[in-house]
């Protein structure tokens, strides 16, 4: 069973930490389908943490009630990234701490960053070390989260993995895809195989098109990994989570929602949103969860359109009074893919960085205050 400190979840799953998504009022929403699982926060970045300001501190804003505290952190200098977990810890701000060594964006790989850093295993291990010399004196467990490599030709995940656990990190998780690969094809479920096969002392969680209830139970079959992280199959589909419970305590999963039941969540989405941000703020940002909620459901263009404009919470309740509650999901609108769907990519490197994949030197994060992605 996968744990994260002394938290048991009911379930061996997680939510996938995504930038601009898993915030506050979207994990609570979660938890109210799917209560006692892990819940990630979306990324904040160890140099914000450190020096401090209002956007990363909202960020880092939890229920009351919620348990584990669960944020990732983005970081590539073990001094800054040590700092910044001390800083959380101290101040009794996280149960459980997840580095994002996956993210793929060129401003982060282009300095060496991100998903460049597994090519390069001593600094790898320079940046874990610290991390978990930084977090084990409050009791506060580290994961970290990965991906399979830059490319094809440069697969890092089995050493990732056994670095991670000769530095006493307590699971790993691992999205089967390259950085080169960014979103686009399918996760390669095998290589979450191997990797467990290869680090059979910690949890292995396998990442990658999870989109219904049965794919967690296939990918834990097929693969024997411990546990699931799951991401964009989440998106307009917090209720997820209730259905992965009970698949993987062997009971039936309900049917999808009806259009009237998913516009209740939606809705209720949307005033969360608005109690965190501020209506105006959670309003804009809260348009493209209308089209993930609205995904699979036939109600037309014109009516995506005028809820991709949305501007008020009692604009949305006038969009959402006139749809027919009755409509269904239509048949696979489950599996239609939402978030990132695009690449490859090229992947964007300092010059000549893989000539000397053994060296120590250490990519420079001041650059990058705000990130998206992983
Ligand atoms: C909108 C969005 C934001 C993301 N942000 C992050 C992030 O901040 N950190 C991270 O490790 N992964 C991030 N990811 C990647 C996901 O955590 C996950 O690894 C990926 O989507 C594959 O899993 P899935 O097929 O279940 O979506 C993001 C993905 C999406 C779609």
């Amino acid at each position: 069973m996968v744990r994260i400190g002394s938290f048991e979840p009911v379930a061996p799953v997680v939510l996938a930490p995504m930038a601009g998504v898993t915030n506050a009022p979207f994990r609570t929403l979660c938890r109210e389908f799917a209560p006692g699982l892990v819940y990630v926060n979306e990324m904040v970045m160890a140099t914000a943490v450190v020096h401090g300001n209002a956007k990363t501190e909202r960020m880092m804003t939890f229920g009351p009630d919620e348990q584990p505290r669960s944020l990732q952190i983005y970081g590539s200098d073990p001094a800054m990234l040590g700092e910044a977990i001390r800083k959380l810890c101290d101040a009794d701000r996280v149960d459980h701490v997840d580095i994002n060594f996956g993210c793929p964006a060129a401003k982060v790989t282009r300095k060496g960053g991100g998903a460049a850093v597994p090519a390069k295993p001593n600094l790898l291990r320079a940046i874990v070390r610290e991390a978990v010399a930084a977090a084990t004196p409050f009791g506060v467990p580290v994961t970290i989260k990965f991906r399979k490599g830059l490319f094809d030709s440069l697969l890092t995940h089995i050493e990732t993995g056994r670095i991670a656990a000769e530095e006493g990190v307590v699971a790993i998780a691992l999205h089967a895809r390259t950085a080169e690969q960014h979103y686009a094809g399918v996760a390669d479920w095998q290589a979450i195989g191997e990797l467990k096969a290869a680090v059979p002392e910690i949890p292995v969680l396998g990442n990658g098109d999870i989109w219904e209830a049965a794919d967690a139970v296939a990918m834990m079959q097929m693969t024997g990994c411990d546990g699931v992280v799951v991401g964009r199959g989440c998106l307009g589909r917090p209720w997820l989570f209730r259905d992965l419970v009970e698949a993987l305590n062997g009971r039936p999963v309900p049917p999808s929602p009806l259009l009237g039941e998913a516009c209740a969540v939606m809705a209720r989405h949307a005033r969360l949103l608005a109690a965190h941000l501020g209506e105006e703020l959670a309003m804009r940002d809260f348009r493209k969860h209308t089209s993930w909620y609205l995904t699979g459901y036939p109600v037309g263009g014109e009516v995506r359109r005028r809820f991709a404009n949305v501007c008020t919470l009692a604009e949305l309740e006038d969009l959402i009074a006139p749809l027919d509650p009755a409509i269904a999901l239509v048949e696979g609108g489950e599996r239609i893919r939402r978030g990132h769907t695009n690449g490859p990519i090229r992947v964007a490197l300092p010059d000549g960085y893989l000539d000397h994949l053994d060296d120590l030197t250490v990519p420079d994060d001041s650059h990058v205050m705000a990130l998206s992605g992983g």
